[in-house]
């Protein structure tokens, strides 16, 4: 298939077109490398440094005429999202209104979407957070991932677009940026390999739900045969809480540093995890990156990047 990626030069973009490119599909990617990395992008797809915003853009689409639109770019910070509501809501909502736009007019046949299970659902009313959850969001960012998913659902009322919608739990894994202020596992991991110590947020038993990145890209390669409309939660069904990062990275990273506590963040989500039964039911698809050994890929990749 011919499959275009957008944010295949970032964390998760990039290793869904690995999987991809090794299942023997024609991918190319647009990204602006606003937070991707031109290293991350596999040599088998034609990476177009590009925003989805640009004029540019639509001359890619036409040209290339993807039969499926993998749309992963976004403003994919909750701070930024909470400092800059304007940009983020251009960006996550209107990027995606542009992008089916495009898939409407070039023929494309479905979109994947990479919607947030973290975010948009707010505080679960209950654990494990199902699909028909009340979608409530606490920040700006999870009202604009939410906006993306409604954008798509019109492309496929009006125009009879096909999609998947995937609401992921926390990703982790190896090219995460351990720079930014989000994925706590990169951030401890890079913090720990360097001898420095880490930070945790409030008292740290905040739970949320834990998902090795290689399950992600596996999801993205189901959708591909998935039917014509599905919204699904991928994550582990597990809460993991910050304490427990800290402690499985202390012993896998060899770190004795004690941890410091500062304030909670605001506009956080405190406890979830997803119930992934739907993914299971629809698509066959289960985590198969325990926890343990996601974090041992992570400290093992990390180890050889440093
Ligand atoms: N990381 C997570 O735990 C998580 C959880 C739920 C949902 N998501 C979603 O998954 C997607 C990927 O997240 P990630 O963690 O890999 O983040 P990321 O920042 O590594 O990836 C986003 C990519 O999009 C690119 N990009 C940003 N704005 C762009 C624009 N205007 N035009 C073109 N490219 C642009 C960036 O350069 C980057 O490569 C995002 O849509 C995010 O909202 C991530």
């Amino acid at each position: 298939m011919r499959i275009l990626v957008t944010g295949g030069a970032g964390f998760i973009g990039s290793h869904l077109v690995d999987a991809y490119i090794e299942a023997g599909h024609d991918v190319i990617v647009v990204d602006n490398l606003s937070t991707g990395r031109r290293s991350n992008v596999n040599r088998a797809a034609k990476l177009y440094e590009v925003d989805i915003h640009a004029r540019e853009f639509e001359r890619i689409v036409a040209d290339f005429r993807p039969e499926i639109i993998n749309h992963h770019a976004a403003q994919s910070s909750v701070k930024i999202g909470q400092t800059d509501p304007v940009h983020d809501l251009e960006i996550n909502g209107g990027g995606t209104a542009r992008i089916c736009a495009l898939a409407i007019q070039y023929g494309a046949r479905k979109i994947i979407y990479a919607s947030s299970g973290g975010t948009v659902y707010g505080e679960p009313e209950r654990l494990p957070v199902t699909e028909d959850h009340p979608i409530a969001p606490r920040s700006n960012y999870g009202v604009s991932k939410y906006v993306g998913e409604l954008y798509v659902q019109l492309a496929a009322r009006t125009a009879g677009l096909e999609y998947t919608i995937f609401r992921y739990g926390n990703a982790f894994g190896p090219r995460q940026d351990p720079y930014g202020e989000a994925g706590v596992v990169a951030i401890f991991t890079a913090l720990m390999l360097a001898g420095q110590p880490c930070t945790i947020d409030g008292d740290g038993d905040q739970r949320k739900d834990y998902l090795y990145v290689s399950d992600i890209a596996r999801a993205n390669l189901l959708a591909l045969g998935a039917g014509p409309s599905l919204v699904a939660n991928i994550g582990t069904g597990i809460g993991t809480s910050v304490n427990e990062i800290f402690h499985t990275l202390s012993q896998a990273t060899g770190n004795t540093i004690p941890p410091r506590h500062g304030p909670p963040r605001p506009g956080d989500v405190r406890n979830f995890w997803l119930d992934c039964s739907r993914a299971r039911e629809v698509l066959s698809w289960e985590p198969q990156v325990s926890f343990a050994e996601g974090i041992r890929r992570t400290v093992d990749a990390f180890r050889t990047d440093t």
